[in-house]
């Protein structure tokens, strides 16, 4: 016994061992880490209970046979985060560039199908080379096979992966079709086709660092959440941001103790808003000052940045904000900023995670280039996914909120909860200036006139009032108590229960 027993260990040291020291060390070499250094820090110490880590690929072709390493290239299991139960796939670039076998794409799709039955959240460290060349087509089933995966545990599991190496081909759809992707600068790209590709195609020329390193998909693309300096950063950013969601759509988000009170008020509000209502401000403040701690995990920080979308605490459970941002393109909706948000809107209905939406817009962004890009349709994005969304929906209007834009921010209309609005709030269907153009059109020219319309209508509708009057805002809160209407909203809102009519499912605009 004590014999098999030794084998058994030896065994299992030389699966550990992936491709061997020479590639462990060039992988460490380019600054990464290996597939099994990133479990251990991603992971409770300890905790990490491996499956298949004698799985062999089963290829015979191109001198494959003579070539098998245990695990074929992906290290698979569970373990917690925080005492939280998660699955983990990470690809060992040290075995044959962690590219994508049948038994690979085998070894994925068990754990995947493991998390969904269970109901605790995926995480895919990816680092591959895409199909297992040697494989052909049998490489590209593997492919579907994850994918077709990744469809059905959608809005039933979070899934989120991790960009630290090359991901290229179709193998960028797994992580495209995941809720959340975090990429490392330097060391992670994702692209359809490689540079060469694109220089015979189209003659361009460009790196693959521009083509789809981290700073492109989270500047330009849109494609990733969060561009990491290292894996270790990146890693340990993942243990935080887990910490935010529930394991499945069957439950709700964890609650955390926090010594922050709900009552907690913050005078220094009441002067965030600038008295000239052109002026701009800073629209994180306030997610910070309303926040358990401060604490917000933001996502997409450099992606369309007029609009604000991430994650805090109140009373220490999970809250998804929403914010315009009025210090950029003066927070108005545009393609891409709707199509951020509507994105996250969906991720927190599908999730149980409250909503929590800071107003101040102008109105969708006027243009040919955002016509001719379908703002439309884009636009209804973000409209239907408040419209659709049943989680408690807690809106506060703080400056502007014009147009159909008011329409779409989660107003009482699309089933806000409690939309509250603080007293500098401007409801109408759109700014002074442009109204009193329009509907005193023959009085222009009349600089007097133009004037004395303007104050009018200033006067009339642009405050909170009228839609207070209609009870389209349940209340004008001072600014320093935001905090505490805002969390005994969702408190009293905890039991909510709200249900679209059933049907295969909705025909979102995409
Ligand atoms: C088999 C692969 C491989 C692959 C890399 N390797 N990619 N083996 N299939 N796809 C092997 C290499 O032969 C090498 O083996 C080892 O992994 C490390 O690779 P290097 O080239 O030495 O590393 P590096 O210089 O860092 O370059 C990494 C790389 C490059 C940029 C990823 O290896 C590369 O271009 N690979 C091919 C990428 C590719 O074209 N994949 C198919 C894409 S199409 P040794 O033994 O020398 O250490 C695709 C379709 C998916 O994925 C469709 C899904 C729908």
């Amino acid at each position: 016994m004590q014999d098999i027993i030794r084998q058994l260990e030896d065994k299992r040291n030389a699966a550990k061992l992936g491709g061997g020291p020479k590639r462990i060390e060039a992988q460490h070499a380019k600054g990464k880490l290996t597939a099994r250094e990133r479990i251990a820090l991603l992971l409770d110490e300890g905790s990490f209970e491996e499956w298949d880590m004698f799985v062999e690929h089963r290829c015979t072709d191109f001198g494959m046979a003579e070539q098998k390493i245990p695990g074929d290239g992906v290290v698979i299991g569970y373990g917690t985060i925080n005492g939280r139960l998660v699955f983990v796939f990470s690809q060992d670039f040290t075995v044959f560039g962690g590219s994508l076998s049948e038994s690979h794409a085998k070894k994925i799709c068990k754990i995947m199908e493991q998390a969904m039955k269970v109901g605790a959240p995926l995480i895919g460290l990816n680092d591959s080379g895409g199909a297992r060349i040697q494989e052909g087509v049998s490489s590209l089933g593997g492919y579907a096979d994850v994918f077709q995966r990744n469809m059905l545990a959608s809005g039933v599991i979070p899934q989120i992966s991790l960009i630290m190496g090359p991901c290229a081909g179709g193998a960028v759809y797994s992580p495209a079709i995941t809720d959340f992707t975090f990429m490392v600068k330097d060391s992670s790209y994702m692209f359809v086709t490689g540079p060469d590709v694109v220089k015979t195609v189209t003659h361009e020329e460009v790196t693959a660092e521009e083509l789809g390193g981290a700073l492109t998909h989270t500047t330009r693309s849109g494609v990733a959440d969060l561009a990491m300096e290292n894996d270790m950063e990146a890693l340990l950013n993942m243990r935080r941001f887990i910490n935010f969601l529930p394991a499945s759509n069957r439950e709700k988000p964890p609650v955390w103790p926090t010594s922050d009170s709900p009552l907690r008020a913050e005078p220094s509000l009441d002067t965030l808003i600038p008295d000239d209502p052109a002026k701009p401000y800073d629209m994180k403040e306030l997610i910070l000052k309303i926040a358990d701690e401060g604490d917000f995990f933001e996502l997409q920080p450099d992606y369309a940045k007029n609009i604000i979308i991430g994650f805090i605490r109140l009373e220490g459970a999970t809250v998804g904000v929403v914010a315009n941002q009025p210090m950029v393109l003066a927070g108005c909706l545009d393609i891409a900023s709707s199509i951020k948000g509507a994105r996250f809107v969906r991720f927190c209905d599908a999730f149980n995670i409250p909503i929590l939406t800071l107003e101040d817009v102008p109105g969708f962004m006027p243009g040919t280039s955002q016509e001719y890009g379908g703002i439309i349709k884009h636009g209804a994005k973000l409209l239907f996914a408040y419209a659709e969304a049943t989680v408690p929906k807690v809106t506060v209007i703080t400056r502007k909120a014009y147009g159909g834009a008011y329409d779409v921010m989660a107003s009482k209309h699309l089933r806000g909860d409690v939309n509250f609005a603080w007293p500098s709030a401007e409801i109408a269907v759109m700014g002074p200036k442009g109204a009193v153009e329009i509907i005193f059109r023959k009085d222009i020219g009349d600089a007097a006139a133009i004037a004395a319309r303007t104050e009018e209508y200033r006067e009339k509708f642009a405050n909170p009032f009228i839609a207070g009057a209609r009870g389209f805002i349940d209340d004008v809160i001072k600014p320093r108590n935001t905090r505490k209407r805002v969390c005994r909203s969702f408190a009293m809102l905890r039991s909510k229960q709200l249900e679209n009519p059933w049907r295969k499912h909705g025909n979102i605009p995409l």
